[in-house]
């Protein structure tokens, strides 16, 4: 879905998406003039060689006949020789010391244009939305950043350092020729360099294809394997190795097969290109060989149109190339910058503002919500939760429970209907600010791979150990940091997989301590915790609520039954409201559940009290 581009795309496009990015490098102009100052001085210096080649050769050659004949002067000849052969030398060093110095000149600036557009994706990753996220495929997320920086440096370095100057010395060695030769010898010139480069392009594009085809198995194969690498765990519970093998060699074969066609139809252009080169410098060859047999030019011009021709068309040789890697840069500059203008579904509103936060009064009004229009989820929710308040809500899986606490988190714009924080619409404050004040035991907490320690502060930056510590302990968590051999420092795995449901829902908890905010979202909080560990944290988890507005979606009706209401959500309406009490008298959905939960509760207690007998 998000793989390389497989389609050539426009060259406006391309023009495009050149001028977005000659952005980045104009900030640096100063630099970039000075090192194109480089470039022509060392490209004259190139084609100055050839012609400093001509005069020794003709100094030499007019010496040794004049010496021949007796002439005078054999020592003069010999130094002006001298000194042209110095001048060689100085201009062949000339010459690459400016290269060096472009090169050198230009390195900030393309560093620094990589560093800050690859800043701006991955700061624009943030911004885009949880529906952008959700739909992409692992890896693919890493490759946009790197992507990036490679396009750019690559369409940089392949036009600066090699169409640029090719262009340059093109134009010096056709102005030589006309200047010193004639036309006949610039046509030739011309017509084989125009011939050359249409065969190049013509040719590179059509075999493209076996790139495109390669590439595209490339990330297929690479996606199976790791996919299949991600889910180490249930290919095993499968029994699925040979399954995921098959379709990871049927991927590579398919891969291999576009390889030798593209490798062999690039054997294919080489010879071409070669073909085609020689063509061109024999007939200029055979061109001054006949005017150095009409004496109408020198032996050093021999030597200066053989040395330009050679000169030319080694950078020429390397168009194929060239021409293929800047259309793989700038495929993947497009794909950046088609990226970089998608629009994050939630924006902060022009000018919104901080959310005012007051005493944490939550209100939904009327919330209507589809992920997908055709099926929607929440058909209508309203309730209020006043400052300090719980309100619970309780429903089977699939009722929309968790879309609630997206929704308030702004992850997700209602369809219909607002949600007022303080009497403010979300849609209207900054998000920034509007998450400052909420927080969250959500249903899966994900953590990063790093220590535990990193991952509780992650609540808060700026907490102190010990502040750290006493979250966790307020969560019921120190007993089990201890029991750890590295404590603090153990490091929980890829996700937190090394943790178990029940321990990362209780690292969940810390944070949430730690963060200590004034609205709190409990997203099944419990839910992978046994009754007992239940009760201990609840202590936790009701301290941590005491002060704070909090909306708890529970599992466990036992955990709510002190809730100032209980929204009872099925199918994305609130089919029941009011105080456990008062549902209980309803004698309906809740009460059913309260019974047979209470049944259930008696057993496992009943199994937990045998366990430690
Ligand atoms: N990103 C999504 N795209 C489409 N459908 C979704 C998405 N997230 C959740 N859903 C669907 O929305 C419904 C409600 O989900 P959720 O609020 O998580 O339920 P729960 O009450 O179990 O917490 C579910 O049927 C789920 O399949
Ligand atoms: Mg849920």
């Amino acid at each position: 879905m998000y793989g390389r581009v497989e389609a050539p795309h426009s060259n406006r496009r391309d023009l495009q998406n050149l001028r977005t990015l000659s952005v980045y490098l104009w900030e640096y102009r100063g630099r970039v003039l000075l090192a194109l100052g480089c470039l022509v001085l060392s490209k004259l210096m190139v084609v100055a060689v050839p012609l400093l080649l001509k005069e020794i050769v003709n100094t030499l050659d007019e010496g040794t006949s004049d010496a021949l004949v007796g002439g005078v002067a054999g020592s003069d000849v010999l130094l002006v020789s001298l000194g042209l052969v110095a001048a060689y030398g100085l201009l062949r060093l000339g010459n690459s010391f400016f290269k060096e110095l472009r090169d050198a000149l230009f390195a900030r600036v393309r560093y620094r244009a990589m560093h800050r557009l690859s800043t701006r994706v991955l700061s624009h990753l943030h911004d885009l939305s949880l529906s952008y996220h959700l739909e992409r495929r692992t890896g693919s997320i890493s490759k946009d950043l790197s992507r990036s920086t490679s396009s750019l440096s690559s369409i940089v370095n392949l036009l600066v350092f090699n169409i640029v100057p090719t262009i340059a010395e093109f134009l010096l060695v056709a102005a030589i020729l006309l200047g010193g030769y004639g036309w006949h010898y610039t046509l030739v010139v011309v017509i084989t360099v125009v011939i050359y480069i249409l065969f190049t392009l013509k040719f590179s594009g059509w075999r493209m294809q076996f790139r495109h085809e390669m590439n595209r198995l490339d990330s297929l194969a690479n996606g199976r394997a790791v996919d299949s690498l991600l889910n180490y765990e249930t290919v095993k519970y499968f029994n699925n190795e040979n399954f995921e093998q098959k379709a990871y060699n049927q991927y590579l074969s398919d891969w291999a097969d576009a390889g030798v066609k593209s490798q062999t139809t690039m054997s294919m252009l080489n010879f071409g290109q070669a073909a085609l080169v020689a063509i061109g410098v024999t007939i200029i060859m055979m061109l001054a060989a006949n005017d150095v047999a009409n004496q109408t030019i020198t032996l050093g011009d021999i030597v200066l149109i053989n040395a330009l021709m050679l000169q030319l068309f080694v950078p020429l040789n390397l168009l194929g190339v060239v021409y293929r890697g800047l259309q793989y840069a700038l495929a993947d500059m497009d794909l950046v910058i088609k990226l970089l203008e998608l629009k994050p579904e939630i924006k902060d509103k022009p000018g919104a503002t901080d959310l005012n936060i007051k005493q944490g009064h939550i209100e939904f009004d009327d919330v209507r919500f589809a992920y997908l229009s055709e099926r929607p989820i929440l058909k209508g929710i309203s309730f209020k939760v006043e400052p300090g308040k719980k309100v619970a809500v309780v429903g089977p899986s699939g009722s929309g429970k968790s879309t609630l606490s997206r929704l308030l988190f702004r992850f997700y714009d209602t369809d219909e209907g607002a949600i007022r924080i303080d009497g403010m619409d979300i849609r209207d404050c900054t998000q920034s600010s509007l998450r400052e004040v909420l927080g969250v035991v959500p249903q899966d907490t994900v953590m990063f791979n790093d220590s535990i320690r990193y991952n509780l502060a992650y609540a808060r930056n700026d907490a102190t150990d010990e502040e750290v510590k006493a979250a966790a302990k307020a969560a019921n968590l120190s007993e089990f940091i201890d029991s750890l051999p590295q404590g603090y420092d153990t490091v929980v795995g890829e996700r937190g997989l090394k943790l178990s449901g029940g321990e990362k829902q209780r690292m969940a908890i810390a944070r949430v301590i730690l963060k200590n905010p004034t609205i709190i979202v409990f997203d099944e909080a419990t839910s992978s915790l046994d009754t007992r560990s239940e009760q201990t944290i609840l202590e936790g988890l009701n301290a941590a609520a005491e002060r704070a507005t909090s909306l708890v979606i529970a599992h466990r009706l036992s955990t709510i039954v002190d809730a100032d209401e209980i929204l009872v959500l099925d199918a994305g309406e609130i089919v029941e409201r009011g105080t456990h009490d008062e549902l209980l008298q309803n004698q309906s959905l809740y009460a059913n559940l309260w019974q047979l939960q209470q049944h259930e509760g008696a057993k496992s207690n009943q199994n937990s009290s045998d366990d430690n007998t």
